[in-house]
């Protein structure tokens, strides 16, 4: 909350948007090519939406995030990596990290990856998985990250959907003191995927798991065949450098497409203006690899920057709410970016946890996810950042690539709950539903007007869904699917999700993905979800069924319920409440009326408009199931 003023975003702002080209083909430069772009700007939103930047250049990724950084600075730490189990810690130099990718790099090269294959990883948070990521950008192969908290069947939907041939897994993870199973749940996603694919396999834990001579190779068993220098393929700007799946308001989570050179420099200048990262600062992203904030902000962006980042295997509110303050005072961070939802169960835990850490290392904070809540935000600056560290609460999706609304070290004052500015060339808008602009204060669906280098280029395999899903409600601008609004100074607010998408603790789930889990179940007859307000998780999943003949509504039937979403997609999907009701509310058309659910689970007494409920009796019996709900 400094005074400064704004005058130097305003005026490069104003550069950005008036001069795009120029300033685009300018801030190219800060990632070394092979073959020089002559343009920057290639896209279109019109017709069949093709988005293109940097075009005619050539680069390699592991070049720019590895080689470039030892050759001048061998010995700095590139990684930090601490453990899950206190005391136990890595530092990874540039010129390790530089031998570390090569072999890996190598490896997947004997074991004949090639350039433009898609591979699977599914990894706990350990250096492997980065130096995993870095040898396949090396060799031009398109990795694929699946969270390692997504069940087997969602692997394997994955696994499928990207045609991935080659998985990389480890025998076990290790997060909060308990092991996680990578290696059984990768054997099962192939059993159900019915694919023919390696798995090459890191010896972690050291847990007892099945091994298939035919299939699997233990990576420790050829590491040591290989060398510690492998040649890196010049990739096309455009060519594809990653799939990261995320869920949207209708059917099956979809893979997009990040290609490689604009990927790399939106996600490279975000990462240094936006947290004014200095050399020789220790940057902590607490974000997992299997997500897009692991992608930009732990792994790629930093590590363009020559950064310190440190990778943290565990959980940062365990075994005490403490450790993640620990981890900050033995480190030395500069910079912390992470989740609402983990600062306001912090915060829940209570200030004492704060007491004897000092956190005077901390220069920055950051947040992402979901929307930050004003109390949160307080505490976090207050409490953690004692009032020195500004907070940087940046708005952006895995379609995006990296942040497009944040404050910038310039922006002061900040705002708590506001994500402030559009970074440099970024166009927002907010719209009514007609697709007009909407006049300031006005809260509207908040869109983006014209391209930027990070976008997600496609859909996989699906160029048409992408067009209908983000180009086709509003002509010629990108559609986020979130709601916002901008108040007298310009500055954005993010109200959430204005879709079929629920964000619980940051993370993603399309209603229709979870209802489809429950419909699975024999008992199931139809199923309603909906997201509602939930104190430390942002939002909860809240389920409504309607159980066939012959099923009994207990405490054992809950349970399954909630066992089948666990299994279909994962435990982090897991709903707080499945509640039977007799019926739903419905629209003469068979639309569910998610509007009066998420009135009633808020025992709100004005439903607004119910003149197109085709049975209104069904109010009350829903009523009386709820009150019936003892579920957390
Ligand atoms: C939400 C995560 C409010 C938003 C990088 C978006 C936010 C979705 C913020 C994307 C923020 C992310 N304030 N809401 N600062 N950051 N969101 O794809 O609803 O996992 O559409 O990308 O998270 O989630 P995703």
């Amino acid at each position: 909350m400094s005074t400064n003023s704004s005058v130097g975003y305003n005026e490069e702002y104003a550069r950005s948007v008036a001069e795009t080209e120029k300033y685009w083909q300018e801030a190219g430069k800060r990632i070394d090519w092979i073959r020089p772009y002559s343009k920057a700007d290639g896209s279109s939103y019109a017709g069949n939406v093709q988005i293109k930047w940097y075009e005619d250049g050539t680069l390699n990724v592991a070049n720019n995030c590895v080689d470039r950084h030892a050759r001048v600075r061998p010995d700095a730490p590139a990684i930090i990596w601490v453990a899950d189990s206190e005391g136990e810690s890595l530092v990874i130099s540039y010129e390790d990290l530089r031998k570390n990718v090569n072999r890996f790099a190598n490896v997947l090269r004997m074991q004949g990856v090639k350039k433009g294959d898609r591979v699977t990883l599914y990894m706990p948070m350990i250096p492997k998985a980065a130096y995993a990521m870095l040898a396949c950008a090396r060799i031009g192969a398109v990795h694929s990250v699946v969270f390692a908290g997504f069940s087997a069947e969602s692997l394997a939907n994955r696994i499928v959907d990207a045609e991935s041939h080659f998985i990389i897994t480890a025998d076990e993870g290790r997060r909060g003191g308990k092991r996680i199973p990578l290696k059984e749940t990768v054997d099962e996603a192939l059993r159900i995927a019915r694919m023919d694919a390696k798995v090459l396999v890191v010896k972690h834990t050291g847990g007892d798991v099945s091994f298939s001579e035919r299939r699997d190779v233990w990576l420790h068993d050829v590491w040591g065949t290989v060398g510690t220098e492998c040649e890196s393929e010049e990739m096309s700007a455009e060519d594809p450098f990653f799939i990261l799946y995320t869920s949207g308001s209708t059917g099956k989570p979809k893979g997009l497409v990040h290609t490689t050179g604009g990927y790399l420099v939106y996600a490279s200048m975000t990462h240094e203006r936006i947290f004014a990262y200095q050399p020789g600062e220790v940057y902590w992203c607490t974000a997992d690899i299997g997500w897009i904030t692991g992608h930009s902000y732990l792994v790629y962006g930093p590590l363009a920057n020559g950064a310190t980042t440190l990778m943290f295997e565990g959980v940062p509110n365990q075994p005490t709410p403490k450790r993640i303050w620990d981890i900050v005072d033995e480190w030395n961070v500069s910079v912390l970016y992470t989740a609402p939802t983990l600062i306001r169960s912090l915060m829940a835990a209570g200030d004492r946890w704060l007491e004897g850490t000092s956190r005077k290392s901390l220069r920055m904070l950051g947040t992402v996810g979901e929307p930050i809540n004003p109390e949160a935000w307080r505490w976090y600056y207050e409490k953690v950042g004692d009032s020195r560290c500004p907070i940087a609460d940046t708005w952006w999706q895995t379609e995006t690539g990296g942040v497009l609304i944040t404050p910038l070290p310039d922006t002061a004052p900040l705002k708590p709950g506001a994500a402030m500015k559009p970074f440099f060339g970024i166009i927002p808008d907010i719209v009514d539903e007609n697709g007009e602009s909407v006049p300031q204060g006005t809260q509207g669906r908040l869109l983006i007007r014209r391209s930027w280098p990070g976008q997600a280029r496609t859909i996989h395999g699906d160029h048409a869904r992408f067009m209908e899903t983000y180009f086709s409600a509003v002509p010629g601008a990108y559609l986020t699917g979130d709601g916002a609004h901008r108040d007298v100074d310009g500055d954005y607010w993010i109200i959430g999700r204005v879709d079929d998408v629920v964000n619980v603790s940051g993370h993603r789930f399309g209603t229709a993905e979870i209802e489809s889990a429950l419909v699975a179940h024999p008992a199931v007859a139809e199923a309603a979800v909906i997201g509602v307000p939930h104190p430390i998780k942002g939002q909860s999943l809240f389920c409504f069924v309607i159980l066939r003949d012959g099923y009994q509504d207990d405490e054992g039937l809950i349970a399954q319920l909630k066992q089948q979403v666990r299994a279909d997609i994962g435990a982090i999907a897991v709903p707080d409440d499945v509640v039977c009701v007799p019926g739903l509310p419905k629209t003469r058309s068979g639309k569910i009326m998610r509007r009066i659910l998420r009135k009633l689970v808020a025992r709100e007494d004005d439903l607004g408009d119910v003149s197109t409920l085709v049975d209104p009796r069904i109010i009350e019996e829903i009523k009386t199931a709820l009150s019936l709900n003892r579920q957390v």
